[in-house]
């Protein structure tokens, strides 16, 4: 805990978001439903990955870094977020990209408004930007710049710490509210989110179960990763310990693959905005109403239940549907 507070961070998040009830939505799935508004974090047009960012560019401004060198595939959320983040910071951002230059859409649009310097593998494999990153961080050091290297999601313990910091507010605003919910829900992709969800409610002992609702990897991967970064986390921040309980990633909403859009998702977006008039990203947060949704139906949600809302709206401007 006084680990967690004498972290170097930039703040960049206006927090709290707001928690709201969402009593159309709950009428119609039959579960009392809230949405924990991370898509209104402040910075660009928002979104979870703003909260890991305020430790990771504090550790990069310690350690005198004057660029960050991150990457993912063209349309992420995580490196349009991590530019801005560094543009705010005063770094100068490299983002790297798997594929070939495409037309500017959605984040790749929003990743060059911030005059960041985008390069591409020219490689369709996912992975071929972890050796990207490593080599161009080689690179910017050999002519005398001192880049700060993330993994893509910034999947890190110390990414993961933003989400220990959102449990903290969540907590007071529970409190606030005199609610206890019996579940928080999110979508789980490189899953430093639910790593940090998970270290803080074992932390603080939470009354919800974290369900990560995977829409990229196989659950017992996201499993096996989401207890190593909270693990991880838990050590960063020198959490006092607390029983491990098992890690919840729910699978079989992942439709045609990570990037696309599913008709399950595309169903329970348009369920959302009509009722609640709030938009959710057709890669993440779809997805993971989509398991809710069945859930909640199906009579599985007992008691008051949390969705995390966690931003990607610009991949609903990424052109055709389905190649995101
Ligand atoms: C909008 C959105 N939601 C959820 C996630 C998943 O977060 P994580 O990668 O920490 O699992 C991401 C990751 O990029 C995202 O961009």
């Amino acid at each position: 805990m006084k680990q967690l507070l004498s972290l170097p961070r930039v703040p960049l998040v206006a927090a709290p978001t707001p928690l709201l009830p969402a009593p159309r939505l709950s009428a119609e799935v039959g579960a009392d439903v809230w949405l924990k508004r991370d898509d209104l974090t402040g910075l660009g047009l928002g979104g979870n990955k703003v909260r890991g960012l305020e430790y990771l560019l504090g550790d990069a401004l310690a350690q005198g870094c004057d660029c960050l060198v991150t990457g993912a595939g063209p349309q992420s959320n995580w490196a349009m977020l991590a530019a801005l983040a560094a543009r705010r910071s005063g770094l100068t951002p490299y983002l790297v990209f798997y594929g070939s230059p495409t037309r500017p859409t959605g984040n790749l649009l929003l990743s060059e408004l911030s005059e960041a310097d985008v390069r591409f593998t020219g490689e369709h494999d996912r992975a071929s930007v972890d050796t990207a990153i490593e080599k161009l961080g080689a690179e910017l050091s050999a002519t005398g710049r001192r880049p700060y290297l993330v993994p893509r999601g910034g999947a890190t313990p110390l990414g993961a710490a933003g989400y220990v910091r959102a449990s903290m507010e969540l907590a007071d605003q529970l409190m606030a509210d005199g609610l206890s919910p019996s579940q928080l829900w999110l979508a789980t992709g490189s899953c430093a989110t639910q790593a940090g969800l998970v270290a803080a409610s074992r932390w603080l002992r939470s009354p919800y179960e974290v369900v990560g609702v995977s829409v990229s990897r196989p659950g017992d991967e996201c499993v096996a990763r989401v207890t190593s970064l909270a693990d991880g986390a838990t050590r960063v921040l020198d959490l006092p310990y607390a029983d491990a309980d098992g890690v919840t990633v729910l699978g079989g909403y992942l439709g045609p693959g990570y990037g696309q859009a599913s008709p399950e998702g595309d169903a329970a977006a348009r369920l959302v905005a009509r009722t609640e008039g709030v938009f959710l990203d057709p890669v993440f947060g779809a997805k993971a109403m989509a398991a809710l949704v069945d859930a909640a139906r199906a009579g599985r949600v007992d008691g008051p239940v949390v969705f995390l809302v966690t931003g990607g709206a610009p991949t609903l401007f990424a052109g055709p549907r389905g190649s995101l």
